[in-house]
């Protein structure tokens, strides 16, 4: 059985379940800034369609083998050391952003070249998604070449250092929402072409990746560190 438990907070129903925030998304549903809201409360207030919902976060929490009856093979974060929080975090979440952040800059440069005109919205998702994206560069750059080592080491006097990193995923956060409102939560426009789909869906990747990544960061590796 892997029932979704509605009276927990939403925010707490990701942190124990990943593979809802997909489920969240596509339902439109806030599960960053009302992170503390029920999931009633927050399916209820979001119009979201309970029935529809309990039954994708059940496939999808039987998928990933996390609900009540977690198999083997499931990696809790909490039970990995921090190298191998660090391994992780750098394996797949830079690595995606790595690889995703250059393609999904030609695709929006290309969107807006070719339907801007009617889509006046699309040069503000181009700029916001731009500073985003040099944002992230050095952001890599920084938990790379100075934290992780640091940590590595035994992460002494390194609180300053978090907590500018933790204010770096506020902003970040802050971008990943506006791009979320400014796309209408990615729903291509019906002249939109199959670029614009692809872009489109690759943002919405990215905003669930990054959702993931920092609470591995936030709520897991850092505050061993504090
Ligand atoms: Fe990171
Ligand atoms: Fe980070």
């Amino acid at each position: 059985m892997h029932a979704l438990d509605l009276q927990q907070t939403i925010g707490n129903s990701v942190t124990e379940h990943p593979e809802l925030v997909k489920v969240y998304m596509d339902h439109q549903v806030d599960f960053c800034c009302g992170g503390d809201r029920t999931v009633s409360e927050a399916l209820e207030k979001d119009g979201a369609d309970l029935e529809a919902v309990l039954r994708e976060a059940e496939e999808a929490m039987a998928a990933a083998g996390t609900g009540a009856a977690a198999g083997p093979g499931v990696v809790l974060l909490s039970d990995l050391t921090s190298g191998e929080l660090v391994d992780r975090i750098v394996g797949r979440h830079h690595a995606f952003l790595k690889r995703e952040l250059p393609v999904l800059r030609e695709l929006l440069s290309t969107i807006l070249k070719v339907h801007g005109h009617r889509h006046e919205e699309l040069y503000e998702i181009h700029k916001v998604f731009r500073e985003l994206a040099l944002e992230l560069e050095s952001h890599l750059v920084k938990e790379e070449e100075e934290l992780f080592p640091k940590l590595a080491s035994g992460g002494k006097e390194c609180g300053e250092l978090i907590r500018e990193l933790e204010r770096e995923h506020d902003g970040a956060g802050e971008a990943l929402h506006r791009l979320t409102e400014l796309t209408d939560h990615f729903r291509v426009p019906a002249d939109g072409c199959r670029t614009y789909g692809i872009a489109y869906g690759k943002l919405q990747e990215l905003v669930a990746d990054m959702y993931l990544h920092v609470h591995a960061e936030n709520n897991v590796l850092f505050p061993r560190f504090h």
